[in-house]
């Protein structure tokens, strides 16, 4: 189950509840995201059914290594076969979630909330999972679908913009290599918005206060606004 509003992640406790029903949940999150969007997300669940994993942000983090830290600590935490995993995060977060929820105990439920545009359109989706070795990326996984995916366009006000554009190249790609009428909704709905991402962004495209004005941005719009290429997303 895919769902896309915005908005979605002040209500993702009741929906999570309702979809994938467990008597506890570990949200396993990075640092930036933790900072942002941890405690509005812990704040719908009772106390006791919750715990969040929090690990450094970063491509670093997906590693064997972060996968035995996170396992340890669920199962000295007392986390058993009828617990959940929710990922909060880029694709990072979603690909070493998702890896430690195929594994723990042979396998638990596992939500993703992207929270970059690349884990949205592509690394949320599909059921990859996994951790990169010193002999290449994502070299060591597993296929587990989601049980959910819940898509909340709104955090991307908070990217950086250099992250937003990696988001963005995806979905070019996706158009030029595979769907032509696809690949038009893109380049025109990229042309109409009020804001391209010229040159002079790069300056300040560490900094999450300059990310996209989601008001303008396709991703962001209102559901009636939304451009074509946002609202043809697989679901
Ligand atoms: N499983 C798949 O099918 C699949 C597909 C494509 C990519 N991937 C994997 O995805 C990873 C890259 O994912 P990514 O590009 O999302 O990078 P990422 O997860 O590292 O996130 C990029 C940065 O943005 C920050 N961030 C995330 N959401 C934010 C928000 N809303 N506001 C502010 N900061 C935010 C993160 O903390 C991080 O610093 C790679 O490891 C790649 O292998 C997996």
């Amino acid at each position: 189950m895919i769902r896309i509003e915005p908005g979605l992640l002040a209500r993702a406790g009741p929906i999570i509840r309702d979809i994938v029903p467990a008597h506890r949940y570990a949200v396993i999150t990075d640092s930036n995201v933790h900072s942002l969007y941890g405690v509005p997300l812990k704040s719908q669940f009772e106390p006791h059914t919750i715990d969040i994993l929090t690990i450094p942000a970063g491509e670093t983090s997906k590693t064997r290594e972060m996968w035995s830290t996170l396992t340890d600590r669920m199962l000295i935490s007392g986390f058993g076969r009828d617990s959940a995993i929710i990922a909060l995060g880029g694709g990072v977060v979603g690909d070493l979630a998702g890896f430690v929820a195929a594994t723990f105990m042979r396998g638990i439920p596992v939500v993703q909330i992207p929270t970059t545009l690349l884990a949205m359109v592509d690394a949320s989706i599909g059921g990859k999972t996994g951790i990169d070795t010193p002999a290449g990326k994502n070299l060591v996984g597993a296929f587990h679908h989601p049980a959910a995916v819940i898509i909340d366009p709104q955090v991307l006000a908070t990217l950086p913009l250099r992250e937003f554009r990696a988001g963005i190249a995806e979905v070019i790609k996706y158009g030029a290599i595979a769907d032509r009428p696809y690949f038009g909704e893109v380049t025109k709905a990229l042309n109409s918005t009020s804001r391209t991402v010229a040159p002079q962004d790069e300056v300040a495209a560490s900094a999450p206060a300059t990310a996209p004005d989601t008001s303008t941005w396709p991703p962001c719009a209102a559901p009636a606004t939304r451009a074509p290429w946002w609202t043809s997303m697989p679901t």
